[in-house]
């Protein structure tokens, strides 16, 4: 099977324009917007969209639908699934159904674009190797502009039951766990991103989205842009910080619609080469900030725009006057 990737997912919101703002904040850019629903693209295309909560409906998450390559393919899936449970075609080609933990889950035929044109990722200068000469790093001050949905994780009482249902039905790909049934990381290719969809042992009681993660392109990337949603406003779940299963920089944020949003970048690039191991305790970070980093209203001096501008009017004063 040839997943492509995460086509979109959706959400339901209570607050149509807190919304909006969060996914124009978090660096998505705008796509076809209606009164009751909207739309944020990843560079390559993903899609979060957003519909308003009905009537006593509350905030959450609504489904996720994967890309396939070929129409045989999606066919195929919706073949297999429906062998035991009830599967829908929509007018658009989407086949949706349900995974064996209940979560909304659909396939449709859709490829990532390539990425569109943006500053070149940052070279790297070390000391044996200077690679980025006369050029500052790129800068992320107005935020990210995420690449690409990278993952998705579910909360779930029952790990081992979902990681039989998309290794067995859907043919993902073990790339590690922990064990005793606390989690599983899965990936959807033989070659791919260490982990596509990943499920940890819930502690709610509840089976939940857990986040949703997006690749940025450096960790330039996840610190500025991180910083920056920061100064929007949104709130910091946790991090930045590393994991070192997949060896990522992230930095997580509250979502307002369920779970959490996560930047992320430098993800392992796994193959059938890989050997998926067992872990026996948390290894979540490396290291982290449990609250985000100070940003500019911290009260530590630094030097500001302002006074440059100060500086700069002064000197072209005292030089005009000569
Ligand atoms: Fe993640």
């Amino acid at each position: 099977m040839d997943y492509t990737g995460i086509a979109s997912v959706t959400f339901v919101a209570t607050d149509l324009g807190e919304a909006r703002r969060y996914l124009s904040d978090w660096g998505l850019a705008r796509a076809r917007t209606g009164r009751r629903e909207l739309r944020g693209e990843t560079r390559s295309g993903s899609t979060v969209i957003v519909v308003a909560a009905g009537s006593g409906e509350g905030a959450g998450f609504r489904e996720v639908i994967y890309g396939v390559a070929t129409a045989a393919q999606r066919d195929a899936i919706a073949a297999e699934l429906a062998r035991d449970r009830q599967v829908l075609r929509d007018d658009g080609g989407t086949v949706r159904t349900v995974d064996d933990c209940g979560f909304p889950i659909g396939f449709r035929v859709w490829k990532p674009r390539r990425s569109k044109s943006r500053p070149a990722p940052t070279r790297w200068n070390a000391p044996a190797a200077r690679s980025r000469i006369d050029r500052e790093a790129v800068a992320f001050g107005e935020g990210a502009q995420p690449g690409q949905i990278g993952h998705i994780v579910f909360a779930v009482n029952d790990v081992a039951r979902a990681e039989a249902f998309y290794r067995d039905r859907l043919g993902f790909w073990l790339s590690d766990r922990y064990v005793g049934g606390a989690g599983v990381f899965l990936r959807w290719a033989r070659r791919s991103e260490h982990h596509n969809v990943f499920f940890l042992k819930s502690r709610s009681g509840r089976d939940e989205l857990h986040h949703l993660a997006f690749e940025v392109d450096s960790v330039h990337e996840v610190f500025g842009g991180g910083l920056a949603f920061s100064r929007a406003g949104w709130k910091t779940q946790i991090g930045p910080g590393r994991h070192p299963i997949s060896s990522a920089y992230f930095w997580y944020f509250v979502n307002p619609m369920g779970g959490a949003f996560e930047y992320f970048c430098d993800p392992d690039y796994v193959t059938e080469r890989w050997k998926p191991r067992n872990f026996r305790v948390n290894r979540f970070s490396e290291w982290h900030l449990p609250a985000g980093l100070p940003t500019a209203s911290d009260g530590h001096a630094r030097p500001s725009l302002a006074t440059a501008r100060a500086i700069e009017a002064e000197a072209a004063a005292r030089a005009s006057a000569r």
